[in-house]
């Protein structure tokens, strides 16, 4: 099993970028918490972060064939973008969102995830916890699925 972790723009920036909001937390230590519970859970596990849409875009297509589920923080881009959305509903891999903030305690423009229609899930406000929060809801998703494989199996024999 093989989750990927896609970061949007600005997200390399946490540690220091407005800390009263999204905590003192670097992207790499989050990334370090959501590897050793991956080891533990022998589950593989990869990163990836950028700052451009079409970046993150290649990386949901070649998730297909790839991974079998996706943890996603768009960041701002959650609030714009229909192309990341396309993308997450055109691989049809089961895809958690995730933000540290509680986009719905902030500006009104971010009230609106145009990502979470395709997604199985959202996690909003819990800060680094939530990636936590996100590879036990995906490592529950992905064993479900794969128990339906196999009494499927089971059954065609
Ligand atoms: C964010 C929330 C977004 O509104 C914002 O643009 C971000 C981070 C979060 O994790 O809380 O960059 O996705």
């Amino acid at each position: 099993m093989k989750i990927v972790v896609i970061q949007g723009p600005n997200l390399n920036m946490l540690g220091l970028r407005e800390k009263n909001i999204y905590g003192p937390m670097k992207l790499e230590d989050i990334h370090a918490q959501m590897k050793a519970f991956a080891d533990q859970n022998k589950v593989e596990i990869e990163f990836f972060q950028s700052n451009l849409e079409g970046e993150l875009i290649d990386r949901i297509q070649e998730s297909l064939g790839d991974a079998d589920g996706i943890i996603i923080n768009p960041a701002a881009y959650t609030h714009t973008s229909i192309a990341i959305r396309d993308a997450i509903a055109a691989v049809q891999l089961p895809t958690l969102e995730v933000h540290l903030s509680n986009i719905y305690q902030r500006e009104e423009f971010r009230h609106t995830s145009l990502i979470a229609p395709v997604c199985a899930g959202q996690i909003s406000g819990m800060g680094p916890f939530g990636y936590h929060l996100a590879m036990i809801g995906m490592t529950q998703i992905l064993s479900e699925i794969s128990a339906i494989k196999d009494a499927k199996a089971k059954q065609e024999k």
